[in-house]
């Protein structure tokens, strides 16, 4: 197959930024995605409906002229989050999900939750408002060591939540070991989980052998090919709707990844369906790849799937070696090589 047309897709996982960051990139993703889930860790989070509406705004004004993409926001959960601030982001339309940051578990979560219990009264009210919540399954208690962070938090703490708010829809974000595929699988309906192209496409080796690769560090880290990542190339393309497109590109610019102390995050966005079509086709499954990228999420959260349909073409390109990136450089995800399949515009 040289041509594919599907369902536009969504992303729902994505870091836009703000101010010229968010202008330098925020348009990559509108020509490739419908809608997206907008994380709220901004340097400043966004904590209320009314941030939110302040961030969507800031935005719709920073995306090119008629680009129809449509950014779905999200509460960032602090200890403080009360139950009246969720009902009010139940009533505000342009407000999808409230995102539970483990405190300092990545970045921009110093004011995430400290302790889970902290938020019962929240997640309560979200419960019954029928919004989902997203989490990042990390612990971060240094005890435990950092490849075992979403292992340890899926037994300690996300099995307690769902036992506890049994009627809440969850949706476990970038998930990244076997562990979490088999986790959310034994689960009921309500619980989901994102994959990103990096978990699928990279493992610990990528990133460690033969030198640190800064631009391969992200949170939660990545893991290894056997049983890891294996696991959740089986999973994106098994065709289970728990499974959808969410690719938690992350732009950090290039000094701040490539330092004594690196940041946390892969930039996707400039090909986030090329990516994704490279693992389905790798796989032999890109038949699967529209369910995964364009319907499975929709429907988790209850949405029309987009009625724009885009065409992807078996026709290798080089991805550049970086992007224009607020006044620095950003060295994405493939910096340099080549991609199988290009979206054509
Ligand atoms: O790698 C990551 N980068 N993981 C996260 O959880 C946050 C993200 C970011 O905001 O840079
Ligand atoms: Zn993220």
């Amino acid at each position: 197959m040289t041509r594919i047309s599907l369902i536009k897709p969504d992303d729902w996982h994505l870091h836009l930024r703000s101010g010229e960051a968010l202008k330098s990139i925020v348009g990559m993703s509108a020509r490739q995605m419908g809608r997206a889930i907008i994380m709220p860790n901004l340097s400043s989070p966004v904590k209320s409906v009314r941030q939110a509406q302040a961030y969507r705004k800031e935005i719709m004004k920073a995306l090119p002229t008629n680009s129809g993409f449509n950014p779905l926001m999200v509460l960032y959960l602090t200890d403080g989050t009360t139950p009246k601030e969720i009902e009010s982001a139940g009533a505000t339309p342009e407000i999808y999900a409230a995102k539970l940051y483990p405190a300092g578990v990545t970045t921009n979560s110093d004011d995430g939750v400290t302790n889970v219990t902290n938020i019962y009264p929240a997640l309560e009210a979200m419960q019954k408002e029928e919004i989902p919540l997203l989490v990042h399954g990390e612990v971060t208690d240094p005890e435990v060591d950092v490849f075992d962070r979403e292992s340890v938090f899926i037994e300690k703490v996300l099995d307690r939540v769902v036992k506890d708010f049994p009627g809440l829809k969850i949706v476990l974000e970038h998930i990244t070991t076997k562990d979490a595929v088999d986790y959310v699988l034994r689960c009921k309906d309500n619980i989901a989980a994102t994959i990103t192209p990096h978990h699928l496409l990279a493992n610990r080796n990528h990133m460690l052998v033969g030198g640190i690769k800064p631009h391969y560090y992200c949170l939660p880290v990545l893991k290894r090919h056997n049983p890891d990542q294996k696991a959740l190339l089986k999973a994106a393309i098994s065709g289970n709707p728990k499974f959808f497109l969410g690719t938690d590109s992350a732009p950090h610019d290039r000094e701040k990844k490539e330092s004594a102390c690196g940041c946390a995050g892969i930039f996707s966005a400039h090909a986030a369906i090329e990516l994704y079509a490279e693992v389905f086709d790798g796989e032999g499954s890109i038949e699967r790849l529209e369910g995964f990228a364009s319907i499975f999420g929709p429907d988790f959260y209850g949405l029309p799937h987009n009625r724009e349909k885009i065409t992807l073409e078996k026709s290798p390109w080089r991805v550049p070696d970086h992007y224009e990136f607020a006044g620095s450089k950003l060295t994405p995800f493939f910096a340099g090589a080549e991609l199988s399949w290009k979206l054509l515009s």
